[in-house]
């Protein structure tokens, strides 16, 4: 194939969708969408999870084929039925994981990308070229390091280093904040102006709308996989984009509202926890939470919070003291922590909350069954008799569903959800919350209905951990923040913008 010609001119449209349909057994991901790239530009494709973004841009980097639509690239139809396809004609993606060889290194990585290389490559060459894209981008990798040893950001900054060399004109990044430090994050929006300045144009996926406000110069919203529209990012606002994203007025930032602070509900001493490997992931971790408060764990992912909530609520063992209450409770027993009340809102709703081929009203009780009272109560020997009881919180936690016979894994992720607080919450006023990214694949929608049950709990009395990715979640709920790094508490911050930067340099390991 010849090498593809890429326009000179700014504005001048690059890449062109028309009613691209792609459909999966049971729904249609992509429906009759348009969506146009102008070079030099960033357009945004916000939407929530689910609404289709990675498929839409799977299709124009040739790993999915469309079921009906076309593709144009400079004003020409074209077929990228592969990748490589894709690669020929300029089209670079990032996609959510990276394609890494884990024990070579950086110029070795980059090298594997390339295909006229010769048959002894000379790596010294391809070594230099990585340190001009490096500094003329802004890009900090160092081109001799490991992959394994870097983290999850510079592996990301490798993976643009990739596009960059073979001069990748439309450069797809989807998610690509989801495992930044807000740090990071900055580094690699300055990376995308330097890429744009250079005549390159981006498509950055996201579901942040402020992040998706602060880099791009158009934003196109997608929701069950229809386009909703397009809008110039210098035209719109928060409010208008949260509506397109959910089809209704939402309110994105909660009010916080100071409550009674009282005694410690949950305390927690020198605590070592293993990870599957066998590795220390929580290395000496102390902290504690009191009645009527929030507290965040702040932190890039894998630095030991799933380790540290599993072994909190006794899913995992551990050296050290957990008190509830002033109680100690044993290490790797959930009995032990349903009799104290304490909640637990896991990270994973369908692994770790829900039994997907139960009907609803069995998953809304089904941690009653080991309480005596509920062993000894009629309705444990006829659980159908639970349906009714089941209908009020069908009510209460508004969760849409037909039916309580209806499966849980036929339910929404925010519906889900919704039977997790139901039943862990609205059960048995819960002394302390586990909540582990509790909003994470929810629409907003959803994710204001979570945040409004916990700052109830809160105003109840509850005390609450919050262990969260997302920084502005910490922000919007907590009374304190914690930031987790390699296993330890790295320093204490407040919960807000003015301390991003203090927080962001504290997630990167900085003390402060
Ligand atoms: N390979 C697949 N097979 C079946 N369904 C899929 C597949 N990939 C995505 N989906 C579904 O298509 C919809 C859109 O998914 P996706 O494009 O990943 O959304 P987004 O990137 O916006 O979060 C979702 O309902 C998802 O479950
Ligand atoms: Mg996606």
């Amino acid at each position: 194939m010849e090498k593809y010609q890429i326009s000179e001119n700014m504005n001048e449209t690059v890449l062109e969708l028309t009613k691209i349909v792609k459909r999966f057994p049971g729904l249609t991901a992509n429906d009759n969408v348009d969506f146009d790239l102008k070079k030099g530009e960033v357009h945004a494709l916000l939407g929530e999870n689910g609404a289709g973004k990675s498929t839409l841009m799977n299709i124009v980097y040739g790993i999915y084929k469309a079921d009906s639509g076309d593709v144009k690239i400079n004003g020409k139809k074209v077929e990228i039925s592969s990748p490589r396809k894709a690669i020929e004609y300029g089209i670079g993606m990032i996609q959510q994981h990276f394609s890494l060889v884990p024990s070579f290194d950086v110029t070795q990585n980059v090298a594997l990308g390339l295909k006229d290389l010769g048959i002894i490559p000379d790596l010294s060459k391809v070594k230099k070229q990585i340190m001009e894209i490096s500094k003329r981008y802004k890009i900090s990798v160092d081109p001799d390091a490991k992959i394994w040893q870097i983290s999850a950001g510079e592996q990301q900054r490798v993976e643009i280093i990739k596009l960059l060399y073979v001069k990748s004109q439309i450069m797809i990044l989807d998610e690509p904040t989801a495992i930044l430090t807000p740090q990071e994050a900055n580094g690699l929006f300055e990376t995308i102006r330097e890429m744009t300045k250079n005549g390159a144009s981006v498509i950055f996926i996201s579901h942040k709308l402020k992040e998706v406000l602060e880099i791009s110069d158009r934003i196109t919203v997608l929701r069950h996989g229809k386009v909703i529209g397009s809008v110039k990012t210098n035209e719109t606002n928060e409010n208008e984009l949260a509506k397109m994203m959910v089809g209704r007025e939402v309110v994105i930032k909660i009010e916080k509202k100071p409550s009674k602070v009282s005694g410690e509900i949950l305390k927690v001493d020198d605590l070592h926890v293993m990870n599957d490997k066998g590795l220390e992931a929580v290395k000496g971790v102390s902290f504690d939470v009191r009645s009527g408060e929030v507290l965040g764990i702040a932190g890039v992912e894998g630095n030991g919070q799933k380790e540290l909530s599993e072994a909190l609520y006794g899913m995992r063992n551990y050296r050290g003291t957990v008190t509830v209450e002033g109680i100690r409770v044993k290490p790797g027993n959930v009995l032990d922590r349903i009799k104290h009340h304490v909640a637990y809102i896991p990270q994973d709703r369908k692994a770790d909350a829900l039994c997907g081929g139960l009907p609803i009203y069995q998953n809304l009780f089904i941690k009653a069954f080991s309480s005596p009272s509920m062993s000894f109560n009629p309705y444990f020997f006829v659980p159908e008799r639970l349906r009714s009881p089941s209908l009020r919180f069908i009510k209460d936690y508004s969760i849409s569903a037909s039916s309580v016979d209806l499966e849980v894994k036929f339910l929404s992720g925010g519906n889900m959800q919704k039977v997790v607080l139901a039943r862990e919450i609205g059960n048995n006023s819960p002394k302390l919350i586990i909540a582990v990214h509790p909003t994470r694949g929810l629409d907003v929608g959803a994710e204001e209905f979570v945040y409004n049950v916990l700052m109830d709990q809160k105003a109840r009395g509850a005390a609450i951990l919050l262990i969260a990715g997302d920084l502005f979640e910490i922000f919007n709920l907590s009374d304190r923040v914690a930031v987790l790094y390699e296993g330890q508490i790295i320093g204490y911050s407040q919960p807000d913008e003015s301390h991003l930067e203090e927080i962001g340099l504290m997630m990167a390991g900085v003390k402060k």
